[in-house]
């Protein structure tokens, strides 16, 4: 039997959810597509409330879930070069970190900035990832995706995505598009973008003055290791929250109130540092039962082992209280939020 027929039938059964959060999750019906006409099947089986996830890096689940799961499991690469440039093309079933890796052995660069963000290749464009100055909007060409409302495949420009910071319309409608493959544009020779804090101390310490994009790239990995916590050791979902933008008027009262505030001006407003807020209302390092706040990155919540969805998304709550009395600002969580 092919994989869309086993997709479309008894394939779909109890089974555990994967996720990096490390919380215990049964799908009542789930099914894993090991090809994009498997994926499409199963959401013409499964009907409309059916979810699709990669490797469950930015949600929130549940103990139990009703709703129809469809894993995105099949894999896949594609290099076209043409000149000093290529367009690679990665399947939704990609692990994130590969892709990255496999376009800077082949010489390419453009992903250097975006190396071990955890997750799937066709998780990425949903929440748009980014890290140390890039978002993976800038590098993206298309996306393709199955569109539950006119029941086809489509290719989606990167404009007509709708990305934002940590958005897209993925993200907006997950129930109408499903990830299928997206396409990224690579150069030999590319102004990288070296002047995040993080980075340019990170390449200092190295003794590094004209980076190569592996370099960049390692750089990145020892950021991140040194910073975020390993969801194989700590359960978690990356950032929790998003970092809010606030109007200008209430940037500079906050200004005025708490010297020292990071507050850089973007389109709509003043985006401020979610770490530092929480940061400053004594988060870092607490532990809340079964789950805690990342004591080197209080952005992230972790997972001490025995931690539920309910428990980070309490937690979040208190989290959120804390920086709304202190600061007047409103939290925005980061991961989708699952509920049965
Ligand atoms: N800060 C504190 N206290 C802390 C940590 C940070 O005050 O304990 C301050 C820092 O001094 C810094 C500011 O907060 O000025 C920002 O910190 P950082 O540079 O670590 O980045 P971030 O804004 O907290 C964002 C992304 C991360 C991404 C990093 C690096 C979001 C929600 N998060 O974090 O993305 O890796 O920048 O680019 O935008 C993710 O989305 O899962 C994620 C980890």
């Amino acid at each position: 039997m092919n994989d869309a027929m086993a997709c479309a039938s008894q394939y779909f059964a109890p089974g555990p959810v994967p996720n990096t959060l490390g919380v215990p999750c049964v799908a009542d019906r789930l099914c894993v597509a090991g090809s994009e006409a498997g994926l499409v099947a199963a959401l013409r089986h499964g009907g409309e409330r059916t979810m699709v996830l990669g490797q469950g890096s930015n949600v929130v689940l549940p103990e139990r879930l009703d709703q129809p799961v469809v894993l995105a499991a099949w894999r896949g690469l594609r290099l076209r070069a043409r000149g000093g440039e290529a367009l690679l093309t990665a399947a939704a079933g990609e692990g994130w970190h590969g892709v990255v890796r496999y376009s800077l052995g082949q010489g390419w660069a453009g992903l250097e900035n975006l190396a071990l963000i955890p997750g799937s290749a066709g998780a990425a464009p949903v929440q748009n990832i980014g890290a140390y100055g890039v978002e993976l909007s800038e590098r993206i060409v298309e996306v393709r995706v199955f569109d539950r409302v006119e029941n086809r495949v489509r290719t989606l420009a990167a404009e007509a995505c709708g990305f934002g910071y940590r958005d897209s319309l993925f993200k907006a409608d997950p129930v109408r598009y499903a990830v299928l493959s997206l396409t990224l544009r690579l150069a030999r020779r590319l102004a990288m973008r070296l002047d995040y804090p993080d980075v340019e101390l990170e390449l200092q310490r190295q003794g590094v003055t004209k980076p190569t994009p592996r370099q960049v790239a390692e750089a990145v990995i020892r950021i991140r290791r040194r910073k975020l916590p390993d969801p194989r050791h700590w359960g978690n979902l990356g950032s929790f929250f998003k970092n809010p933008i606030v109007d200008p008027g209430q940037a500079e009262r906050l200004a005025g109130s708490e010297p020292g505030l990071v507050a850089h001006p973007v389109a709509g407003g003043v985006k401020l540092a979610a770490a530092q807020l929480i940061d400053r209302c004594g988060w870092k390092g607490q532990r809340w039962d079964r789950v805690g706040v990342w004591h080197r990155q209080p952005l992230v919540l972790i997972n001490f082992g025995e931690g539920r969805g309910p428990d980070f998304l309490a937690l979040g709550e208190q989290v959120r209280r804390s920086v709304r009395e202190r600061f007047g600002v409103d939290l925005e969580l980061e991961p989708s939020v699952l509920s049965d």
